[in-house]
């Protein structure tokens, strides 16, 4: 069994971040979401992984390597545009062979990895089998229709009026039967290789495509509010720890991770949070489910239920709430009088300030 990891794409959702840098290392807990992914697969009893790149292909690489890191052996895969999820299997038909693979997408987090599902399906081995979950709003995802017996019916993509609150999942199980799908099937209206089309084609050849319904955690990290969630979530399961200084005037309340060289001055955190390695807090107040990357300065300042990515600098700003804050940003208040507030932002920022 093989796994194809998709790390490719546009990520339009997650701009600004992404115009600098792949959503998929955009990090959860301070690591990166494809980590999260890889060790899923790793666990999972799975070596060979091929990663589809486009755009950002030379990051990726930067921070995968080889994969020896999390004990894969890894095989880069590029592909020259996001023409979809079932183009990236196409792309990847010479590494999978003739192989079963776990298709698994880069951006998506499943708090309970995958190693039950890989076990059922390397018994099992019906031609495809796909996750699905409830979820709210469908019409922004693949959704499929099961009949009395839980037994599939048909998948859409990001239907207009959908048959059921049922999503897939970005983590797929396939045999070879796949690529004849994806070698069958036509680009969708948006231009794309869609995956459910694929995924179509094979419930109306009558192969056996089987659901199973999680319940688990599970999210799609590709806009903010979605990031800022998954990482609420792994913060609430994380052990504290004391790698770097706590001064007398300052107090750590709750599960809070500060990671060696951080420094904690005249300052207050709240649990859960983790503090990157040689980041210094100081007279600041941090609250609950908060990440501050490494070599980051907050000073003065209040934050919480935030990200804060490496090299950036708070200071003298207060109540900074549900934020996706960059790499070497740096945020300072306006000079009081007169009133006002200097903004200097990128295309495709987006801020609130009260007014
Ligand atoms: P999406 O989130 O569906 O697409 P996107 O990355 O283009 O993002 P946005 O909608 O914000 O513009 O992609 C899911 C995952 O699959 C993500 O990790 C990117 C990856 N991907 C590819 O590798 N190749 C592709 O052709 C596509 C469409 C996505």
């Amino acid at each position: 069994m093989k796994a194809l990891v998709l790390s490719g794409g546009s990520g339009t959702r997650l701009r600004p971040f992404t115009h600098t840098s792949p959503k998929q290392l955009v990090p959860v807990a301070n690591k990166p979401v494809l980590f999260y992914v890889l060790e899923a697969i790793a666990d999972a009893g799975i070596k060979e992984v091929g990663i589809v790149v486009g755009a950002t292909a030379g990051e990726i690489r930067a921070a995968v390597g080889d994969g020896s890191g999390f004990g894969l052996d890894v095989t880069y895969l590029p592909q020259e545009a996001p023409l979809g999820l079932a183009h990236a299997v196409l792309i990847a038909r010479d590494f999978l062979g003739d192989d079963d693979f776990v298709m698994y997408l880069g951006d998506n987090f499943i708090i309970d990895g995958i190693t039950p599902l890989v076990e059922q399906f390397a018994r099992e081995r019906p031609d495809a089998q796909i996750l699905l979950t409830r979820v709210p709003d469908p019409t922004a995802f693949g959704v499929a229709e099961l009949d009395a017996a839980g037994r599939i019916v048909g998948v859409e993509e990001k239907p207009a009026r959908p048959r059921s609150d049922l999503a897939l999942v970005g983590v797929y199980l396939f045999t070879p039967a796949v690529h004849e799908a994806v070698a069958a099937i036509e680009p969708s209206a948006r231009g794309e290789l869609e995956i459910t089309h694929a995924i179509q084609w094979l419930i109306e050849k009558k192969r056996d495509v089987r659901p199973t319904t999680i319940s688990g955690y599970w999210k799609d990290t590709g806009n903010v509010a979605d990031m800022l969630e998954v990482n609420r979530s792994v913060l609430e399961s994380i052990e504290p720890y004391t790698g770097g200084t706590v001064d007398a005037d300052s107090e750590l309340i709750g599960r809070v991770r500060l990671e060696p060289g951080a420094q904690v001055r005249d300052s207050r955190i709240v649990g859960p949070a983790i503090i990157g390695a040689g980041t210094v807090i100081s007279g600041s107040y941090v609250g609950p489910y908060t990440s501050i990357a490494d070599n980051c300065r907050i000073e003065d300042s209040e934050i919480e239920f935030s990200i804060v990515l490496c090299d950036s600098h708070l200071d003298g700003v207060r109540r900074v709430r549900g934020s996706l804050i960059g790499r070497n940003v740096a945020v300072t208040p306006a000079v009081r009088i007169p009133a006002s507030n200097r903004l200097i932002l990128g295309d495709h920022s987006k801020v609130q300030i009260s007014s």
